[in-house]
């Protein structure tokens, strides 16, 4: 198959190219499209089929349900009948946005699209390449990140092409993504917000607005979340967040002669990796900045041919939490 590659300027969006590709979902093919998070691989909610090649596409085990994605809420009634008060609550803080939502889902949303699941997963993504496909298609477009199951999330058109180039009919190519990583995944239990995946929205933001209900840290156990994911082809090891920190990524390097290795690290210890290919994440004290650039990193280092990446762990504060499960993940 030939993947048609669209070029889409974000800020001058040219409705000819959404209405290409809006008409490409709406004939059952496959969309790659860019959200702030990561590129997503995106099908038609309501085409069985489509969705089912989604998963063959990527090799993803039918057991790992998708994220439906809206243009608007207008669309939330073709898939869920009850909006949890504590989740309009987040909806009208994080919406659009890197926030996604688990739902009691209707009957009309394919068992396929949920992995058999009385329940669905919505986000409302911020991008507006993202939305203006969704609005055109007419459709919520159920659509996992746009990588081969395991490896790590593109957040740029030509790491889509990398993977799936080939397989999918078009890959809309809107810039890199801004947030880097993937949405935070919540779940309601009662009063109670579960979060399901730390990812784009922190932790402590969505303590503030879910008020007195408490946020429990669930991992593990919420089907799809795999121990390996988000990796790179080299090895990931993680260096302790201590004051030594430098000192035993060194001590690691050294361990690793005849080996290719790649350093993944804070804006301030740089200076301590000269000789190495050595690749900054961000200040030590803004996560944002350094989420942006995690996968963008592990993407670099592939393109270097990098054996082993020996990446700092950082704070688990804010989107350090969520760089610090993705971390983990790869080097699992
Ligand atoms: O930022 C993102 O969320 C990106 C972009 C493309 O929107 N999408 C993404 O999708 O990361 P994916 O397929 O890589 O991760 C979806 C995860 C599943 O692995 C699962 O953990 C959770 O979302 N999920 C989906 N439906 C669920 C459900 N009904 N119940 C619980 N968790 C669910
Ligand atoms: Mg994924």
């Amino acid at each position: 198959m030939k993947t048609t590659i669209l070029k889409i300027n974000p800020r001058k969006i040219s409705p000819k190219l959404i209405k290409k590709a809006a008409g490409v979902i709406r004939a059952g093919g496959l969309v790659a499209f860019p959200t702030e998070t990561v590129y997503g691989l995106g099908a038609d909610v309501f085409n069985e089929k489509a969705v089912t090649k989604i998963f063959e596409v990527k090799g993803r085990p039918l057991d790992d349900p998708l994220i439906v994605h809206i243009s608007g809420r207008e669309q939330l009634k073709t898939l869920i009948a009850h909006i949890p008060a504590p989740a309009k609550k987040l909806m009208n803080e994080f919406w659009p946005g890197p926030l996604t939502i688990v739902f009691e889902k209707k009957n009309t949303v394919p068992d396929v699209v949920t992995a058999g699941l009385g329940t669905v997963a919505v986000r409302m993504p911020a991008n507006r390449i993202a939305r203006a496909l969704i609005r055109s298609a007419g459709t919520p477009i159920a659509a996992p990140s746009a990588n081969i199951f395991g490896r790590t999330s593109p957040v740029k058109a030509e790491h889509v092409m990398k993977g799936l180039g080939g397989k999918v009919d078009v890959v809309m190519d809107g810039g890199r993504c801004g947030v880097g990583i993937e949405s935070t995944v919540v779940e309601f239990a009662g009063k109670k917000v579960a979060i399901l995946r730390p990812g784009g929205i922190p932790l402590e933001a969505i303590k503030k607005v879910a008020g007195k209900t408490a946020v429990k840290r669930t991992s593990g156990k919420t089907p799809g979340q795999h121990p390996k994911h988000y990796s790179p082809k080299a090895k990931v090891v993680i260096a302790g967040n201590t004051a030594l920190q430098p000192q035993e990524v060194l001590k690691k390097a050294k361990g690793l002669a005849g080996k290719k290795v790649g350093i993944l690290c804070k804006k301030e210890h740089k200076k301590f990796y000269s000789g190495y290919d050595a690749r900054v994440l961000g200040p030590a004290d803004e996560p944002a900045k350094c989420a942006a650039e995690l996968f963008h990193a592990f993407h670099e280092f592939d393109k270097d041919k990098v054996d082993v990446i020996i990446a700092e762990a950082v704070d688990e504060k804010g989107l350090g939490f969520a760089i610090m499960n993705r971390l983990k993940k790869a080097a699992a």
